[in-house]
């Protein structure tokens, strides 16, 4: 069965970084991965060195438009699928999904359902979801994600940046998701956190994976807008992810 993977949190926490490496860990140590980039403002897809041709937002768009092109003889929801297996782009052990936005006004909230099910569908076919989240929780409200079996919240190693953690973790309580388990990992910060950022973390009330050093081959990758995938094994963040992966996978944590 496919385990799902998400990771949200504030702007600029290191949300698609998280979610790369962890990609990264994965596509070295286990089976097939479903990249989903969440984040309307698409940049998974940089960080893996995949570009995906299409959205899912621009199937949509056209699924509502009055002059949908379908050939006679295939239904409204035959078409969609086949339109939604375009919107695939498949590599070498990772595929990558676009959400994108759905173009033009309309409601959604029909094929927000066809959507779930297709994704879900879709996702049975991999060992991994990994799906990386915009900083609202927009995304996760509209329910397009299925269940999730582990949610990451990458904060900043700051007192505002756990409160917003704190925050944010409130409001997927209120979004009733069905969810497994939930982590903290603070970004950008050495495992030994100053004791009032330890304390915060206490408050934030998550499990405590650990924390993602600032690393400056990330840094280096980023300015050469060098995949993340390749990465060495020596780099300080790989190694973090690593360790955190460990964690993870520990039967008692799934
Ligand atoms: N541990 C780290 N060491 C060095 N640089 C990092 C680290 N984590 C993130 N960065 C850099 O910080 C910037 C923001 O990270 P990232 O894009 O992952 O954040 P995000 O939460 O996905 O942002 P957004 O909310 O805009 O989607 C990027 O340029 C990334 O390369
Ligand atoms: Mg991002």
């Amino acid at each position: 069965m496919s385990t799902t993977i998400a990771v949200a949190g504030k702007g600029g926490s290191g949300k698609t970084t998280l979610a790369s490496l962890i990609i990264r860990f994965l596509h070295r140590q286990q089976g097939p991965i479903l990249a989903v980039d969440a984040d309307p403002n698409s940049n998974l897809g940089i960080s893996l060195g995949l570009q995906a041709k299409r959205t899912i937002g621009q199937v949509q768009g056209e699924f509502l438009e009055e002059k949908l092109d379908i050939p006679p003889g295939l239904s409204k929801q035959a078409w969609l699928e086949l339109k939604l297996h375009e919107v695939v782009e498949e590599s070498e052990g990772i595929d990558l999904i676009v959400m994108g936005r759905p173009d033009g006004p309309g409601c959604y909230c029909s094929i927000n359902v066809l959507l779930r099910d297709y994704l879900e569908n879709l996702s049975g076919n991999y060992e991994w979801t990994v799906v990386d989240n915009e900083a609202g929780m927009e995304h996760l409200s509209r329910r397009t994600t299925q269940k999730i079996d582990i949610l990451l919240m990458v904060a900043e190693p700051s007192l505002k940046g756990l409160r917003t953690a704190a925050r944010l973790k409130a409001l997927v309580e209120e979004l009733k998701l069905s969810i497994g388990h939930q982590f903290l990992v603070v970004n950008r910060s050495s495992n030994d956190l100053p004791p009032p950022l330890k304390a915060e973390v206490e408050k934030v009330g998550l499990d405590f994976l650990g924390t993602i050093p600032q690393d400056e081959a990330i840094v280096q990758y980023d300015l050469e807008e060098k995949p993340l995938l390749s990465l060495p094994d020596t780099s300080a963040a790989a190694i973090a992810i690593k360790e955190m992966m460990g964690n993870i996978l520990k039967p008692n944590k799934m």
